[in-house]
């Protein structure tokens, strides 16, 4: 069923062939993310020239790995499921929205009170990320 071409633990192939549409899902999800994260990345650095001319193939070769895993699917018979919730995943865009939102709050003090700086200079120094500073 699987047709694997290299000697493969028994215990991860009893484990996909009990859930291999599960497993192809998952894997076409991923080559979505890959794509999409890579137009995410061109549409939020459009100016970056060369950056664009090396994510556009990218989003290429990445869609085509999404079309290759729903011809697998399709071979198989099984259908593509729903995206799957990855916890760490949620935790991590969670984390981005709230950074994001920090650096526009912190620009804002910045803009209205420009003597406010410093402070929260000193505000992002504490953050547990590296956030670019704003001006
Ligand atoms: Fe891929």
């Amino acid at each position: 069923m699987l047709g694997l071409q290299l000697p493969t633990d028994p215990r991860w192939v009893n484990l996909a062939e009990k859930s291999l549409e599960d497993i192809l899902t998952d894997h076409a999800y991923c080559e979505q993310k890959a794509a999409t994260s890579c137009i995410s990345l061109i549409q939020l650095f459009s100016d970056k020239d060369e950056l664009v001319r090396e994510l556009a193939p990218i989003v290429t070769e990445e869609w085509g790995h999404f079309r290759m895993v729903l011809h697998e699917l399709d071979k198989r018979k099984l259908k593509l499921g729903r995206q799957r919730k990855d916890e760490y995943v949620g935790a991590l865009l969670n984390f981005k929205k709230k950074a994001v939102a920090a650096k526009v709050i912190c620009s804002n003090i910045c803009s209205f009170a420009p003597s406010s700086k410093r402070v929260v200079a000193s505000v992002f120094a504490s953050f547990p990320c590296t956030l670019p500073m704003m001006s």
